[in-house]
């Protein structure tokens, strides 16, 4: 069977067709999964049927895996592998993370020192209404961008902070998920990054500002900060730009957390249940041949 790529929008993502992934991947199609994944940014397979373990072994193949600290929701048996949506124990309690949490533009590599990450969901149960993921590409944002605001940000930095961003999400939903402990919350200092930066991999230009994480842009003060990170999210992010994925079951979808903002959407599923196997991964950016040509994405 042979591999077809289907773009899925004019500036990020493409589906990538003719691709079994519960059987090991040859060096060569792993390859063309790795092109996609930083030529469109946001990558989409359906039809999978993967075990937490083959998920994982498909996660190792770009990186080094990470282990969420919210282990009450790891996959048993899996720690490279949470469960994100609304599903619940017998006993009522969340045997997922993330409901409502994820509705909100972000990018889930902000807090690290590394900013190369894929994240992978693979789609277990879905929703009938609602549930969607949105994606944007940083990449096509920043070379859209309107001058007076490219010279705003031209040459600053960016501080981002993990613990701020989970005590705003625990404070928007207390009881949904355990708070950190001191000892999880000192392996999350302050991150600070060029916030215009040169795609390590693609040789692309591009901004990075995840707002919820973020404390405030070097020159400006915390209000001017919150100002303009909001109105690059809002550029970014702008209707056109944005690529709704409905899910199915069986899809699997993974993204380049450098270039891109994703969000969920409201998750008032009206009764049904939501269920997505979640992994990341630190990615050596590389990887990638340099010297491919890019077709898309604005360079
Ligand atoms: C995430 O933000 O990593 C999850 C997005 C989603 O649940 O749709």
């Amino acid at each position: 069977m042979s591999i077809t790529l289907t773009p899925l929008h004019p500036t990020i993502g493409v589906e990538i067709g003719g691709c079994d992934l519960s059987q090991p991947l040859s060096d060569q199609a792993f390859q063309t999964l790795l092109d996609a994944y930083y030529r469109y940014s946001m990558v989409l397979i359906r039809g999978q049927q993967l075990t937490a373990e083959a998920q994982t072994a498909l996660l190792r193949c770009f990186g080094t895996p990470k282990i969420s600290q919210r282990r009450e929701f790891h996959v048993p048996g899996v720690p490279e592998i949470g469960r994100v949506g609304n599903t619940k124990h017998p006993d009522g309690s969340p045997s997922a993370f993330l409901d409502r949490y994820g509705n909100l533009w972000h990018s889930d590599t902000a807090s690290d020192n590394h900013l190369d990450g894929v994240t992978m969901l693979y789609c277990v149960k879905t929703p009938k209404v609602g549930g969607d993921t949105l994606f944007a590409s940083s990449v096509n944002a920043y070379a859209t961008l309107p001058d007076p605001l490219r010279r705003r940000i031209e040459g600053r930095q960016v501080t981002h902070s993990f613990n701020k961003h989970n005590d705003y999400l625990l404070a928007k939903n207390p009881g949904s998920a355990k708070p950190l402990s001191a000892e999880d919350r000192a392996k999350w200092p302050d991150r600070t990054h060029d916030l215009v930066q040169t795609h390590p991999a693609t040789g692309r230009r591009l901004y990075f500002v995840s707002p919820t994480l973020m404390k405030n842009i070097s020159g400006y003060s915390e209000g001017k900060s919150a100002e303009l990170a909001a109105a690059l999210v809002a550029h970014t992010t702008r209707p056109e730009f944005v690529l709704r994925h409905v899910w199915q079951v069986g899809d699997l979808v993974f993204w380049d957390n450098r270039a891109s903002l994703h969000s969920a959407s409201p998750a008032d599923y009206a009764g049904g249940e939501r269920l997505i196997h979640r992994g990341y991964a630190y990615v050596q950016p590389l990887a990638w041949p340099v010297d491919h040509e890019l077709s898309a994405g604005g360079e």
